[in-house]
């Protein structure tokens, strides 16, 4: 597939609403000349790119696109909710969502190695999806949110680009690619996912990995422990909108480390876990610097996650440039 993909190379850079409407225009006349009448499925994650391609695919085609929203558990507070209040809610999409919450956490329990933790994830992903693909009959196409670094860094041969190649042959085999933001950068993406009219809290989002709030529970994840890391996230993201801070710091979020130090509340003796909470900002994510807070939202975030996070009873800030360490903990 990557060989005749091609981004022109006198292609303006997507930067306003005329040249997105121009290029939506553009793809909904593809995509339906690609399909025709048949049916189209899609992952829909929630992020940026599988967002702008249901919301391109539903305007071109409508019910014919199958959306299959995956919970695994690991995503952040509200995030369900969010897709299917947008995509059935206000665009009537044909979505069927999967709680697998259940089915991750069971596979997840009691396993604290970070490489065996992903590849659980990644692979359990992929049967929940092809589980749902093969009960659905005459779907002949698959769409995907490849844009175009995957497909420069597949080309490098630095990663395989997310397409239909981890998924089992008989579903593979199945299916002919639709992949209408392939030739877009990132910001372009945005730009056409704004046109679209999906909600700035979407277009706009920092990066999240595909293994989730599972990362930002080291070790073992306990059902408890990743309460504690999805509530702090969202009083994170929450205290930083209201400041002013969401979309102008590059990432930001809180990791729950499976270690318990003593603390002391209401005269009583605590064992509790600490919440780090990290900001980071970079232009490439091989190198990043730390976002040096204000000191009075500092001493609010602390008060707060102490508060209102059940088994938190230590706030620590996390100073530490990449490199030496990554943007996540595992
Ligand atoms: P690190 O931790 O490698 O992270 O410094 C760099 C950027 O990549 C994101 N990241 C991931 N994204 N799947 C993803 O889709 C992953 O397994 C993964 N691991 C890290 C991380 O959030 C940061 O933006």
């Amino acid at each position: 597939m990557v060989e005749d993909i091609r981004r022109p190379d006198n292609m303006e850079r997507i930067t306003t609403p005329a040249l997105a409407q121009a290029f939506i225009d553009e793809q909904i006349a593809e995509i339906r000349a690609q399909v025709g009448d048949k049916k189209v499925l899609l992952a829909l994650s929630g992020g940026v790119d599988s967002s702008v391609v249901a919301a391109l695919l539903i305007k071109a085609i409508g019910q014919n696109l199958v959306c299959v929203h995956v919970n695994h558990g690991l995503l952040r507070k509200g995030e369900p909710e969010q897709v299917i209040e947008v995509f059935r809610g206000q665009m009537n999409a044909n979505l069927i969502y999967v709680d697998a919450v259940d089915r991750f956490l069971d596979k997840l329990a009691g396993v604290s190695d970070p490489e065996q933790k992903r590849h659980i994830i990644g692979e359990e992903f992929i049967d929940v999806f092809a589980d749902e693909a093969r009960k659905l009959e005459g779907v002949e196409f698959l769409a995907q949110g490849t844009i175009w670094p995957d497909i420069l860094e597949s080309e490098a041969g630095i990663k395989a680009h997310h397409n239909a190649g981890g998924l089992p042959e008989d579903i593979a085999s199945r299916f002919e690619l639709v992949e209408p933001v392939r030739i877009l950068f990132k910001d372009e993406v945005r730009v056409v996912g704004r046109e679209l009219g999906l909600p700035a809290n979407m277009v706009d989002r920092q990066p999240f990995p595909g293994p989730g709030l599972g990362v930002r529970c080291p070790g073992a994840i306990t059902r408890d422990r990743l309460e504690a890391v999805r509530e702090s996230d969202a009083i994170l993201r929450e205290e930083f909108a209201k400041n002013g801070l969401e979309g102008k710091v590059w990432q930001y979020f809180t990791v729950v480390p499976d270690f318990k130090s003593t603390g002391v509340k209401n005269g009583q003796r605590t064992f509790d876990w600490p919440c780090i909470i990290r900001a980071i900002n970079t232009t490439d994510v091989m190198e990043v610097t730390v976002e040096h807070l204000p000191a009075e939202l500092i001493d609010h975030l602390v008060q707060r996650i102490i508060a209102e996070v059940p088994g938190i009873n230590r706030v620590l800030y996390d100073f530490t440039p990449k490199p030496p360490a990554t943007v996540e903990y595992e």
